[in-house]
């Protein structure tokens, strides 16, 4: 089974970028941390990020025949892009949405996730553990 991580905005200044909301660890630590899970589930993983809306909806239709689903932590862009939620709904790919923050907690214009919808699930606020549970999570419901 391969599946795919994919990290939208700013998620390559994890570990410098406002380390009170999303702490100390970077992407690269992250990745690593995918890498070990991947192999403790038995499953390889392709691990991406990009800053361009346009690349993410790419990455999730070059996903298709490839991955057989998608953990993705698409940042600011969960609050803003119809065409992220159409690339999700367009592809079926089993998606787990995922966010570092508990976006709830936080500004009222983080409330709202327009990939929520449809997404399988979504698990936030675990910080970079979450990668790990979401993995976790999205193998979990394939082999249902
Ligand atoms: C985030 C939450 C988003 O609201 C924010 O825009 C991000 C990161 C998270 O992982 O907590 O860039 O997705």
């Amino acid at each position: 089974m391969h599946l795919l991580v994919l990290n939208g905005p700013n998620l390559n200044l994890l570990g410098t970028r406002e380390p009170a909301i999303y702490g100390h660890e970077t992407l690269a630590d992250v990745e690593a941390a995918c890498m070990a899970t991947a192999a403790k589930l038995g499953v390889s993983i392709t691990f991406a990020q990009s800053n361009h809306e346009g690349a993410l909806v790419d990455a999730l239709h070059e996903a298709r025949g490839k991955s057989a689903g998608v953990v993705l932590n698409a940042g600011a862009y969960t609050h803003t892009s119809v065409a992220l939620r159409d690339a999700i709904g367009a592809t079926s790919l089993p998606v787990i949405e995922l966010h570092l923050s508990n976006t709830h907690a936080r500004e009222s214009f983080r409330h709202v996730s327009l990939i929520a919808p449809v997404c399988v699930g979504v698990i936030q606020g675990f910080g970079t553990a979450g990668y790990p549970l979401a993995l976790q999570a999205l193998h979990g419901h394939l082999s249902r």
